[in-house]
């Protein structure tokens, strides 16, 4: 079972400057809450809850705010900041310690996903032992992420990141799961051309042992960008959607703690005080 989870929240956002000039785009909202919130959830909807999340130097204080340690959610948060980006594989570097000897699973802060079976795969997804699985979603833009291609429904037998000539339309989405070798293979690791640890090259590492294996977001789910600014608004309009037409919140992180029986209404009282008065609390108040 995988019960620890890194979050990577860092990175300068520039595709959106101004807006991320004061403010690091996983605090930005992505309609009626913090953009941090669909990650988190996702990780709490795999019943994780050990979690670091990975954010800028001189950030800290801004996190701390909305997300102090994990208590008021029942599971447990630590920070680490990261100087610069260097590519998605510094996260098992800076986790370390973290990590320790267990298995890990990784989302990209900006990722969003949602979809009725989600909740199903990911608690399959944490039973890894052994290896590394990707969660794959078809993609009418290949060419914008890195791609697999599968034998059978689970096995990948090649991967690539963004080529320009089509090789699959098969997308590797920003979450990932990993056995306990994924702190050796990232050490192992080169930078590439653009100056970078690259994700596909650690993947590359379980596929050339045929440890590499996919799950899938089907058709019926969502794995939306939150990449530029017109990103922002289509997933906030998509959340705005869904919540209004039926009265449910996506990623409410309190609500899934709540179902999950790490938290009582004694805590989700405290959200509300914590909150204040706002459509956010309401929704919380409903709960109980
Ligand atoms: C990164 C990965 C890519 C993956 C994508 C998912 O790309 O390198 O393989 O498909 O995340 O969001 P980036 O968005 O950092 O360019």
């Amino acid at each position: 079972m995988i019960k620890k989870g890194i979050i990577l929240a860092g990175g300068h956002g520039t595709r959106m400057s101004p807006l991320t000039k004061a403010v690091n785009k996983q605090l930005l909202p992505i309609y009626d809450k913090p953009l941090i919130f669909y990650p988190l959830s996702i990780l709490m909807l795999s019943k994780i809850k050990e979690i670091l999340i990975i954010i800028n130097k001189g950030q800290l204080n801004q996190y701390r705010k909305i997300l102090p340690d994990g208590k008021n959610l029942g599971i447990k948060i630590i920070y680490k900041e990261q100087s610069y980006p260097k590519g998605l594989p510094d996260a098992f570097l800076l986790g370390e310690k973290f990590i320790g000897k267990d298995n890990v699973a990784l989302i990209l802060g900006d990722n969003f996903f949602y979809g009725q079976s989600l909740s199903k795969t990911l608690l399959d997804c944490v039973k890894l032992k052994k290896g590394a699985k990707v969660l794959l979603h078809k993609v009418s833009k290949p060419e914008l992420y890195g791609l697999a291609k599968v034998k059978g429904r689970n096995k990948i037998v090649s991967i690539k990141e963004k080529p320009k000539k089509y090789f699959s339309d098969l997308a590797i989405t920003g979450l990932y799961f990993f056995d306990k070798n994924v702190v050796k293979f990232s050490k192992q690791l080169k930078p590439s051309k653009r100056g970078e640890l690259e994700i596909t090259d650690l993947l590359n590492r379980y596929k050339k042992k045929q440890q590499l294996y996919a799950d899938y977001i089907g058709r019926g789910g969502a794995w939306l960008d939150t990449g530029s600014i017109e990103d922002f608004y289509k997933t906030s309009a998509f959340v705005s959607a869904i919540e209004n037409r039926q009265g449910f919140k996506i990623s409410c992180i309190e609500e899934i703690a709540l179902n999950n029986k790490w938290i009582s209404k004694k805590n989700i009282i405290e959200a509300i005080k914590f909150y204040g008065k706002c459509q956010y609390s309401d929704y919380l108040r409903k709960l109980i």
